[in-house]
């Protein structure tokens, strides 16, 4: 890197004394913020993926200098953007925003001679994997008089991203976008501006209440958003750090899902947070949401589990999770639980408008997908500070025994399912299987449940 860089930097007839007063600078920022000794880092380093590479050196040109030579081929390089899983850009400065274009200018400042414009695309999605690609182009320009003339100005941060990944249900809309858009815009108090691609409408309007809530600002629809507007700092792409999780020593450093949590409560304007406790109340009795999932994962004996739920010292409410409820008030009605129990699936995200303490009663179902529900929600209601209890079920309470018979593998072998793939998994036990809970075996799961409750 201190190689190519010194060899760029005097290939442009930058003068020694200049060279070492811009370390100078660079190591003390180096010291002050790690953040910039990130971006620094990167914006002189040449790093090729193994994605849409238009032409890149080799590394061996790159050694010799030669890079410079193809100053007027595009080149793969990553300044100012992170390559790791997902694509993610952080740019300070003077950024010029063309939306109709697809097109992020980023115009180094007047003293710093930027030898070889660079141009590379990312992807603003979540996910690598997913087949939907849309890219924004980033374009460093040499300096300020190349830079499009500005029609817009503003004086926040701009954050572009985009909505075609999955969403549609509250574990993929919280997991694709809501956590990994609060984890990139929460630092910056509201003074934030959204700009989306493939914007839907629907989200929108559903998750208005957590978007006005990162961003004062209004929405800019990118695609077709025909100005050219200047920001001093864009962010292109959302952070995300794993699945329905936020990890606090990862970049913006400091959050947790805990954090994540509170958020949506003063978001949603509920009420304070006080840790939930029948210890002093041994006559009340604690409120239980019974998820009841329509369609796959049923719970087919679910009035035998309420009245089972009732006679352990639960009051019991069942719901059936719809995707077009008003999430305002699902939230509303999520936060007078104490107690959420549902099948493994979507419809358990709603613990986050759980107060501290309550509890969330994960029901497993048959084929080995234990480390699966502790990802997605035995995990993260942990460090949401919730209490998570987790009931697998035997193979006499799936439907899967009566399908398929003792011999087929799905039953004699579930990992043989789990080496052929994903898709298997789903296919097997996620979409073709119902749930009959013994409600003998299952009540002390309740117990366990209530006697947290009562901690
Ligand atoms: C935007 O795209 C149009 C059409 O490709 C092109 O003519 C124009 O120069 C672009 N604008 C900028 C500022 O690059
Ligand atoms: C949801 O309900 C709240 C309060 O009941 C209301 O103010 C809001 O407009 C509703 N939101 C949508 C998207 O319908
Ligand atoms: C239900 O669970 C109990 C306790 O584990 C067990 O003794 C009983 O045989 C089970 N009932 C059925 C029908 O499997």
């Amino acid at each position: 890197m201190t190689k190519s860089l010194a060899r760029s930097l005097s290939k442009s007839h930058v003068g020694a004394g200049f060279l070492v007063g811009f370390f100078l600078v660079l190591l003390a920022y180096f010291t002050v913020s790690e953040q910039f000794a990130i971006r620094a880092l990167n914006l002189f380093s040449q790093r090729s993926t193994e994605h849409e590479v238009v032409s890149t050196p080799s590394a061996k040109d790159v050694e010799q200098g030669r890079g410079a030579e193809k100053s007027n081929q595009l080149v793969e390089l990553k300044p100012i953007c992170d390559t790791s899983n997902p694509d993610f850009c952080d740019i300070t400065g003077d950024t010029r925003i063309l939306g109709s274009n697809s097109t992020v200018f980023y115009v180094p400042p007047p003293k710093i001679t930027n030898p070889e414009p660079q141009e590379w695309k990312t992807r603003v999605r979540t996910h690598k994997h997913l087949k939907l690609i849309e890219f924004v182009t980033i374009k460093s320009l040499r300096g300020p008089s190349e830079a499009p003339p500005c029609t817009v100005r503003h004086d926040v941060p701009a954050v572009v991203f985009e909505l075609s990944v999955q969403i549609g249900n509250i574990w993929h809309d919280f997991n694709n976008v809501i956590i990994p858009l609060y984890l990139t815009s929460r630092r910056f108090n509201g003074e934030v501006q959204f700009l989306i691609t493939n914007l839907k409408p629907w989200f929108l309007k559903k998750y208005s209440v957590i978007l006005k809530k990162l961003s004062r600002y209004e929405i800019i629809d990118f695609s077709s958003d025909k100005e050219i507007r200047c920001y001093p700092r864009a962010l292109v792409g959302l952070r995300r750090h794993r699945d329905f999780g936020i990890l606090p020593n990862l970049p913006p450093k400091g959050y947790t899902m805990l954090d994540f949590r509170l958020f949506i409560r003063e978001a949603y304007s509920l009420p304070k947070d006080v840790p939930i406790s029948y210890r002093d109340k041994p006559e009340k009795k604690p409120r239980l949401m019974l998820i009841n999932r329509g369609e796959t994962r049923r719970l087919l004996n679910i009035e035998e589990v309420v009245k089972s739920a009732e006679e352990l010292g639960f009051e019991v409410v069942v719901v059936e999770p719809k995707r077009d409820l008003n999430v305002t008030e699902i939230a509303k009605v999520v936060d007078s639980f104490d107690a959420l129990m549902g099948v493994h699936g979507a419809g358990l995200a709603n613990i986050v408008f759980l107060r501290t303490n309550a509890a969330m009663i994960q029901v497993v179902p048959y084929g080995k997908l234990e480390p699966i529900a502790e990802s997605c929600y035995g995990w993260p209601a942990r460090e949401m500070k919730l209490r998570d209890v987790e009931y697998t079920i035997s193979l006499e309470e799936s439907t899967l025994l009566e399908r398929l018979g003792r011999d087929h593998p799905a039953i004699k072998d579930p990992d043989s399912i789990h080496r052929s793939g994903l898709k298997k998994v789903r296919e097997f036990y996620k979409l073709n299987q119902d749930v009959k809970l013994n409600v003998t075996r299952f009540a002390p799961t309740l117990l366990k449940a209530l006697e947290l409750l009562h901690k």
